[in-house]
Order: structure tokens, then C-alpha cells, then sequence
């Protein structure tokens, strides 16, 4: 190993330099797509490393490189002080892009392709895309009242927004597997201060807010992460647990909870439509991240939390992206000119860059970015979205005419009938997706201008922030401990 390594990035990041040698590494298996990786830490504290493969549920290995056989690719990144280069493993060229997109959104860090994925970064994902919500009515379990929709059944939109009615647990109506889908499990672990004893449990109004607050993340979708008792687990803070509920959420966990930190991007349905239950949405951007029947007492509950451990509104102020992350980071995400290798052309062809489409929307050039089901995915301004179904193929550029439905796709938006003509000469915003929050082309075209030339698949990519979606999130496992996503 040299002691100073140059990594150029793919796409003209600029080079990354790693102080070697590693300190040591940390092989493990993806919690989210089953992929081999292996980390090496440069310039870190052993205590770091240590702790950050245990949380990758491994070892850390003092002094020992990554010894990767089949390589897909590395990506380099620095995250606080600590630089670190991922090894991803395997021989399937179809998640070459989706890596190399995690790699550069998520971690801001450089994507080098290994043998296995050389000349290979066209983006699509071909299996298990975002699952859109499903609304499930079933009739109460034994024991239970009648519910409140047609028939006394309850029903439940299965999103990790979607709440059951109050009082009743949401995994007793509802299926976690597309929840879990949508946001990726991996356990971690609550505030150190939940390990001390709380006077305050002696106090039974107490007690009574923090069972209360028990009831709305069980009724919510939050119990599949959440929950113990009947989730898979339970991500920093777990409603089952025997102490003190609140003591386990981190600062910012209680700001998101309090609404101190606006949670917007993480969506949500109109209360009216998910059981009177309230979030965070751009109506209403500081209630609570928790889905609630009552936002005053939940809010009042966090915020007393917060008073309580000496913090204030100011302590949370530059968070204008709070908890969200990479959801805020897409939606406030703002298009330039698209290249010559994007846009519609005057006979409506539709082009964009190497991959394949999941989803296609045009729209008004000031329209908001697309990002998450229910209410931020079409956002107003939409002229036209057309949807993959989730056991459908994606499309490929050149194969869409804006306002025609390619055969086994569905037009999201408008509702039912043919989407406004495009103006000629006027500015439009084309977002052509390969999953859910994976865009392939989002930038601005004028329509009536010269046909876009083919795709040139070496060609810049300079519209495509990219993300990895939910698989390729454990490359970046380092950074969303500080930004946690609900
Ligand atoms: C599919 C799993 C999953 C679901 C569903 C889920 N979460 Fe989470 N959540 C996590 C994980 C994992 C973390 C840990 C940090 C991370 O990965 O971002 C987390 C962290 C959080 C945090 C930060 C806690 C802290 O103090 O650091 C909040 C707040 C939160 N989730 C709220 C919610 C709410 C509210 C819901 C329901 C609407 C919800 N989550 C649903 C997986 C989930």
C-alpha cells in the first residue's frame, strides 16, 4: 500500500486524496442489498472504525487491507475527519450504476468501477423498485372495536407514512415489507442517556405522555423500525422499551419530534385520509415527524424533552434539512440547461441519459423536484408523469413520445386525458427517473429546440446528482448517522 493514494473520480469530481495506510478494515454484508463490501479507514481513530463495523454488524481488523476478489467498484469519501474507501463485491452489472450513483449523492465521494463493472454505468433498477402505497382494509382483529371505514373494517395505507387508526397497532392491519422496502432497516442504537436512571418515571403524568407517545409510533408505520415487540427491530428508539421512551431519541431525533427541525421530506397524507393522523407536510412544515391524532401534545411532549436537556430552537437552527437528508437535498434540488444528450424533441420524442426510466414527468420549469409518495412525488406544475408498474420493465430513452402511454405503463398524471400541448419556445423541466429518488436526467429543455442528439453513454453527466437508492445506502452507513432519516 502506498503511502498516498490518488483517486480520480468518474466524473470529474476532482481527485480524492487518501493519507494512508489504512488503519485497518471492516468486511461485512450489505444490510440493505445483500452485497459484500469491505471498508478501509484512513486517517481514523480505532475507536471510530471499531465502532462503525460493529454497527455493520462485523469486525474491525486492525492493519488488514480489503482483499476483494470480484470488484464492482470502490468509492472514496470523507466523512467528519475520517476518510474511507468501500469495496463493493459481486458480478452483477445492473447495480454498477445504482452503486456509482450512492457513491456520489449520497457520500459525495468518488465511484472508481472495478473490472466488473468497467464501461458499465448505465442506471436501472430491474428488480425490487420502491413499492408505491398500498391501501389494505381488513376487519378488526379479535378483540377490537368495529372500524371506522366501510363494513367497520380499518384501513391502513402500507407507506412508512401511513398510520392504522389510533389505538390500534399498526402491524396488526398493515404489512412491513414494503415499508421496509421504501426506507431500509439496519438497527442502531439510542442515546447514551436512556442507559441512566430518570427520576421523572416516577411522576405518572409523566409516564401517561410517554405511553401516549407509545401509542402514535405503534399505530404508525414507524412500529415496523420502531417497535420491538412486534416491528423487526428497533432503530434508536423502540416503543416496547421497559425505561424511558424519550431518553432514547438523540437531540436531533427530539427536535424532529418537537417540529424544531421541519421534517417535511420524509411526506405524508392529509390526516383526513390516514386515519386523522398529522405530519409534517409544506402546509404545515413544524408539526411533528411522528404521525399524531394530536399535534399540540406531541409537539408539547418534544419540546419539553428538549428544554429539559438545556436545547432551544437556535441549537437546531442551521438544519435547514433537518433529519430528511437526501430526501430534502432532491426536492430542493434545482435543474440547469439540459445537455445535448436530454431533452424532448419537436415530434416529442423524450431523451435522456444511459439507464432506463421507472418514471417520466415534464413539467413547468419552476415545478418543485419530484421525490417521495404520497404528496411530494407529483408535485403541482406536473403536465404529464407516466409510471413503470412495480413488475414492469423500465424504459429506455427514445422510446417515450411526451403525451402517448407506451404500452404497459401508466399515466400518473393528468388524472385521465392527454397532458397541455407544449408551448413552443417556452422552458420545461424533464425528470426522468430509474426508481423512486434515482433520478437519471432532471434539467430544463425549451421545447420546438433541435432534436437532443442520441445518447452518448461516455458522455458528462453533469445533471445527475444521483442517488443509490435504498441498496447502496450501507456504503454510506458513516454519514447517516448524523443525519438520521425517518
Ligand atoms: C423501515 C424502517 C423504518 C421505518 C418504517 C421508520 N424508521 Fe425511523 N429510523 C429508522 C432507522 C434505521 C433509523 C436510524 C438512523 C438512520 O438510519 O437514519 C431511524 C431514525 C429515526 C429518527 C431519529 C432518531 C434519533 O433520535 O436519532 C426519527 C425521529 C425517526 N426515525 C422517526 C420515524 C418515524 C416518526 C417513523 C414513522 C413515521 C419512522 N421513523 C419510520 C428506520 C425506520
Amino acid at each position: 500500500m502506498t503511502a498516498l493514494l490518488f483517486l480520480l473520480a468518474a466524473c470529474g469530481k476532482g481527485a480524492t486524496v487518501l493519507e494512508g495506510p489504512p488503519i485497518g478494515s471492516c468486511a461485512y454484508t450489505s444490510p440493505f442489498s445483500g452485497e459484500l463490501e469491505c471498508r478501509e479507514y484512513y486517517s481514523a481513530e480505532v475507536e471510530y472504525a471499531e465502532t462503525d463495523c460493529v454497527e455493520l454488524l462485523s469486525t474491525f481488523e486492525p492493519e488488514v487491507s480489503c482483499n476483494v476478489a470480484e470488484l464492482m467498484g470502490t468509492c472514496t469519501y470523507s466523512d467528519d475527519d475520517v476518510q474511507i474507501r468501500t469495496y463493493v463485491e459481486g458480478d452483477a452489472p445492473d447495480r454498477c450504476g445504482t452503486n456509482k450513483f450512492g457513491c456520489e449523492f449520497f457520500a459525495n465521494g468518488a465511484w472508481e468501477p472495478g473490472a466488473n463493472c468497467e464501461g458499465n454505468d448505465e442506471v436501472a433498477v430491474l428488480e425490487n423498485p420502491f413499492p408505491q402505497p398500498v391501501r389494505v382494509c381488513v376487519d378488526p382483529i379479535d378483540g377490537e372495536p368495529a372500524g371506522q371505514s366501510e363494513g367497520g373494517q380499518v384501513c391502513t395505507w402500507e407507506v412508512v407514512s401511513g398510520a392504522t387508526e389510533d389505538g390500534r397497532s399498526f402491524t396488526d392491519y398493515a404489512e412491513c415489507d414494503s415499508v421496509i422496502r421504501q426506507r431500509g432497516f439496519s438497527a442502531a442504537e439510542p442515546d447514551a442517556r436512556s442507559l441512566e436512571e430518570d427520576v421523572r418515571m416516577g411522576d405518572t403524568t409523566y409516564v401517561a405522555d410517554v405511553d401516549w407517545v407509545r401509542t402514535q409510533i405503534r399505530a404508525g408505520a414507524c412500529e415496523c423500525c420502531h417497535a420491538s415487540a412486534k416491528g423487526v427491530g428497533a432503530a434508536v428508539f423502540d416503543a416496547d422499551v421497559d425505561g424511558n421512551l424519550m431518553n432514547q431519541f438523540h437531540d436531533n431525533g427530539l427536535a424532529m419530534g418537537a417540529g424544531w427541525i421541519p421534517t417535511v421530506g420524509f411526506g405524508t397524507y392529509p390526516p383526513e385520509e390516514n386515519n386523522g393522523f398529522w405530519r409534517s407536510s409544506p402546509e404545515n412544515p413544524n408539526l411533528s415527524v411522528i404521525p399524531t391524532t394530536d399535534p399540540d401534545r406531541i409537539i408539547a411532549i418534544f419540546e419539553a424533552e428538549l428544554e429539559h436537556r438545556g436545547l432551544t430552537p437556535a441549537d437546531f437552527a442551521g438544519l435547514t434539512y433537518g433529519g430528511a437528508g437526501p430526501l430534502d437535498e432532491q426536492r430542493a434540488f434545482v435543474p440547469d440547461a439540459c445537455s445535448e444528450e436530454e431533452g424532448v424533441a419537436p415530434d416529442g420524442t423524450i431523451r435522456w441519459l444511459p439507464g432506463r426510466a421507472r418514471y417520466v414527468y415534464v413539467m413547468e420549469a419552476d415545478t418543485i423536484t419530484p421525490t417521495v409518495p404520497p404528496n411530494l412525488d407529483t408535485p403541482d406544475g406536473t403536465l404529464w408523469r407516466i409510471d413503470v408498474p412495480e413488475d414492469g420493465a423500465p424504459v429506455f430513452s427514445e422510446t417515450v413520445v411526451y403525451g402517448q402511454v407506451p404500452a404497459g405503463l401508466t399515466q400518473a398524471w393528468p388524472a385521465s386525458g392527454a397532458p397541455e400541448p407544449l408551448v413552443e419556445g417556452r422552458q420545461y423541466y424533464l425528470y426522468a427517473s430509474a426508481d423512486v429518488l434515482f433520478p437519471i436526467s432532471r434539467c430544463l429543455f425549451t421545447a420546438g429546440d433541435p432534436a437532443p442528439s442520441s445518447c452518448d453513454a461516455t458522455g458528462g453527466r453533469g445533471g445527475i446528482a444521483g442517488l443509490a437508492g435504498i441498496a447502496a445506502l450501507a456504503l454510506v452507513g458513516a454519514r447517516r448517522k448524523r443525519a438520521p432519516t425517518a
